[in-house]
């Protein structure tokens, strides 16, 4: 019976679009920074979605959804889920499609009547960006134990708020010990957000690890001066020294296998036309799937902080924003994947995700692994981010069909 069991693909799209509608921007795209009147209003809506699917909800000291629904027998959950806060100009499948993907498996078992022997899980994890407050993966990290919950509940935003006092204000300061709820394995679906499995036309990836990150902020204090009377050899300027480490963070990429770097953010102080920068904040993150690669990449910058500091005559800081190690997922459950795709008559590949997400934490305390639909065009983080609905579908399809061999099995 549960062979041929299938998602409901309008279903799911009626809901990624009614999700999406939450801080919807009139430019196109979707706002929901963490932990934002956005994100409360996006949390309502999933949470109202999990009441009426009868699952029970329960909200963590961090701000976790985790929302269960009980199997046959007891033990522990196959969980799955994902984020549904956003990056600021973001689009409608970036973490809302494990979330939705999730109740949508649900409401499939609960059509068809279906009692799993394990119980079920969908989980909603806070700030999995890290766009407005870092790290990225912050609640899952604190749900797993890598992070304190005082030390996460003082996290600073880019905005100058305190984390503790925007989850009071949206309501989602909840009563759970975040980690309450080991699970017995945890699959994530998830888009690629990138040009693998468009460029090689198969619709199922298999994720069979991710790569590590390295964020950090780094502060260059010049001089402040004009920008007519000051001769070149006399100046120290922050703004130059920030645009040159900008370059030398593209040359390291390009000089180490597999290694990608970006400089999202920089800041100028006084940040007017005729004055030479005194001031300039920045991040850099540098990523690799190889733990000494991706060191490497950070002695590399270090070396240019130094030599900037030097030559420009500026004082250069920097700190740890993130830093997580390379992660390598459940061989099984990537096998599982594989397999279950190939049973519903999906190509399918292994392959490494390049972005962090939620299921990186979850590998610390149990089984997991991960399945990728494709990006059109690779696009992310943008509000052209898109994936054809028999993609989402078949995602959706995978993710049920795993679930219930790993509840089953
Ligand atoms: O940065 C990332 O990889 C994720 O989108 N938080
Ligand atoms: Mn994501
Ligand atoms: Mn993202």
């Amino acid at each position: 019976m549960s062979a041929n069991l299938r998602i409901d693909i309008d279903r799911l799209m009626r809901r990624l679009r009614r999700l999406g509608e939450v801080g919807a921007r009139p430019e196109g795209g979707v706002s929901r920074l963490a932990l934002s009147d956005a994100d409360k209003q996006g949390r309502d809506l999933v949470v109202g979605w999990m009441r009426e699917l009868g699952l029970a909800v329960a909200i963590d000291a961090i701000g976790n959804i985790v929302a269960v629904r009980p199997g046959r027998g007891g033990g522990a959950p196959v969980m799955t889920g994902s984020h549904i806060d956003t990056v600021r100009a973001g689009g409608l499948y970036d973490g809302n499609l494990g979330v939705l993907g999730g109740l949508e498996v649900v409401e499939t078992l609960n059509a068809a009547g279906i009692e799993t022997a394990r119980p079920l899980a969908v989980a909603v994890f806070t700030n999995e960006e890290g766009a407005r407050f870092a790290p990225d993966m912050l609640g899952s990290l604190v749900y797993v134990g890598g992070l304190g919950l005082d030390e996460a509940l003082a996290t600073t935003a880019i905005d100058g708020a305190r984390l503790g006092e925007e989850l009071t204000r949206i309501g989602y300061a909840g009563e759970a010990t975040p980690g309450w709820l080991l699970p017995h394995a945890f699959v994530e679906l998830h888009i690629e957000q990138g040009p693998v499995l468009e460029a090689d036309g198969i619709t199922i990836g298999a994720v069979e690890n991710l790569q590590g990150i390295s964020w950090q902020e780094v502060a260059i204090a010049g001089t402040a001066n004009h920008a007519g009377t000051t001769p070149m050899r006399l100046r120290h300027d922050a703004g130059y020294a920030a645009a040159w480490v900008a370059t030398r963070v593209r040359e390291i990429a390009q000089a180490l296998p597999e290694q990608v770097g970006t400089v999202g953010v920089i800041k100028l102080e006084p940040e007017l036309i005729n004055v030479i920068a005194a001031k300039a904040t920045f991040t850099v993150d540098l990523r690799n799937t190889d733990e000494e690669r991706l060191k490497r990449a950070e002695r590399m910058l270090q070396q240019a902080l130094d030599e900037i500091a030097r030559s420009e005559g500026v004082t250069v800081s920097s700190r740890v924003l993130a830093r997580f190690e390379p992660v390598r997922f459940d061989a099984g459950i990537a096998k599982l994947i594989e397999d279950t795709a190939a049973g519903l008559g999906y190509s399918s590949r292994r392959m490494t995700s390049g972005a962090g997400h939620d299921a990186q934490m979850l590998a610390r305390v149990c089984p997991t692994a991960m399945i990728f639909t494709p990006s059109v065009a690779g696009i992310s983080h943008n509000p052209r981010e898109h994936t054809e609905p028999a993609d989402l579908e078949a995602g959706a399809n995978v993710l049920l069909h795993t679930m219930l061999e790993l509840a089953n099995g």
